[in-house]
């Protein structure tokens, strides 16, 4: 070794040595994805030569012949499978194959006999996964689904399913709490199933070339409770008088309503009365059903229906202190101006 060119050369034929051992070489390492039915390159990192290649050979598998080209003048052997398949590129050695089937997955090697120089190799792999598409949720039971039952969500999809995931709003799901996932992500169960846990599902499900969504809205009906009646407890009598009644229901609830434990007429979550009389006092009740969960509860209002200026009309308690307020003022500055007076004349 007399030079450092002589050196960098011995470097060179150990890598090529080296690199021939191993395996790598004029391919990238794979697997290469392809989708079924469409067309996977096998691009080589060759540079097209002076001279045309001696021989180029690919194969599948260790032993199926793909192509396998002949020194000049030659005629290439094709493998039965691979007729109007591919186009091999004899300046790099590159090898388009299209039309995949799923059987195309599997190792693919590369032989090329250069007019000058070591054969040259490369190996690599290709996965055909096929394309995912008509994914679905399905729920079971059928809906309805009611509070404190379970649920579970089913993801299917045709394709090759390589992984799942469920969201919801946008937000990655986990198992926990009362929720259960499957192994595969298939099954989403929910255990009780609450009312917040009502809202739109989505199932991704993916392979490496594509993805395909389903969507599902749960909608958990519960209800009704945190039932209530507002309005007054006590009015003038020829007053007007609106209750209203409401609870949470999903969905929402009907209402009916009883006065005295006699059924009124109607459907309307409002009672009103336009001119009360005395005989409007008593036990208002309003009763909210449900009609999917078939479960009803009730509450109960007093009203007492009082003589006409009984109660302090038209005077709020902030006007009222205010006017005590003045009359003391006045009644204390007329004590002033008497004593002065009777200080004086005395
Ligand atoms: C073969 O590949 C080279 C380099 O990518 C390209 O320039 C050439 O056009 C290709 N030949 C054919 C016949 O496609
Ligand atoms: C691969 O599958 C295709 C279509 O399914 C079939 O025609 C072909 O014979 C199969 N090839 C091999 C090597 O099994
Ligand atoms: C090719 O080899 C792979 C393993 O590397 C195997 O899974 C596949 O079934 C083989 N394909 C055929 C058609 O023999
Ligand atoms: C009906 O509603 C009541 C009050 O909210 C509740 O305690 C009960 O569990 C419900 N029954 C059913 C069958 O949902
Ligand atoms: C309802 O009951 C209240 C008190 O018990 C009574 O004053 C009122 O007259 C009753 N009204 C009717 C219509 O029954």
């Amino acid at each position: 070794m007399d030079s450092p060119k002589s050196m960098f050369l011995l470097i060179s034929c150990i890598l090529a040595v080296l690199g021939f051992c191993y395996g790598a070489g004029v391919l990238p390492d794979g697997p290469l994805k392809g989708a079924l039915g469409k067309s996977v390159t096998f691009a080589t990192t060759i540079d097209p030569p002076d001279q045309p290649f001696v021989t180029i050979a690919w194969i599948f598998n260790v032993s199926t012949i793909i192509i396998s080209t002949r020194p000049l003048p030659g005629s290439d052997t094709i493998g039965s499978g691979y007729k109007d398949r591919i186009f091999l590129n004899r300046s790099t050695g590159s090898l388009e194959l299209r039309n995949l089937f799923q059987n195309d997955t599997g190792e693919y090697r590369l032989t090329i006999t250069p007019a000058v120089g070591d054969l040259l190799t490369g190996d690599t792999t290709v996965k055909v996964y096929e394309p995912i598409s008509g994914a679905t949720i399905t729920t079971s039971p059928n809906p309805p689904i009611i509070e404190g039952n379970s649920v579970t969500l089913t993801c299917d999809a045709s394709g090759s399913i390589i992984s799942r995931e469920w969201m919801k709003v946008g937000q990655l799901l986990s198992a926990g709490g009362n929720m259960i996932i499957s192994e595969n992500k298939r099954v989403l169960s929910i255990n009780p199933v609450k009312r917040t846990d009502s809202g739109e599902y989505l199932c991704r499900v993916s392979n490496p070339i594509s993805t395909a969504d389903a969507k599902h809205d749960l909608i958990v009906n519960d209800g009704p409770d945190g039932m209530e009646i507002k309005g007054p407890t006590e009015i003038e009598v020829g007053q007007k008088v609106t209750l209203t009644c409401s609870a949470d229901s999903i969905p929402t609830a009907s209402y009916t309503w009883m006065h005295n434990g006699t059924k009124i007429p109607g459907h309307s979550l409002e009672l009103i009365k336009g001119k009360s009389e005395y005989f409007d006092s008593g036990d208002y009740t309003c009763t909210a059903t449900n009609d999917v969960t078939v479960n009803n509860t009730y509450v109960v209002h007093k009203l007492s229906v009082k003589a006409e200026g009984s109660l302090s009309q038209g005077l709020s308690a902030g006007a009222i202190t205010r006017i005590v307020i003045a009359i003391l003022v006045v009644v204390g500055g007329a004590v002033g101006v008497a004593v002065f007076f009777i200080k004086k004349n005395g």
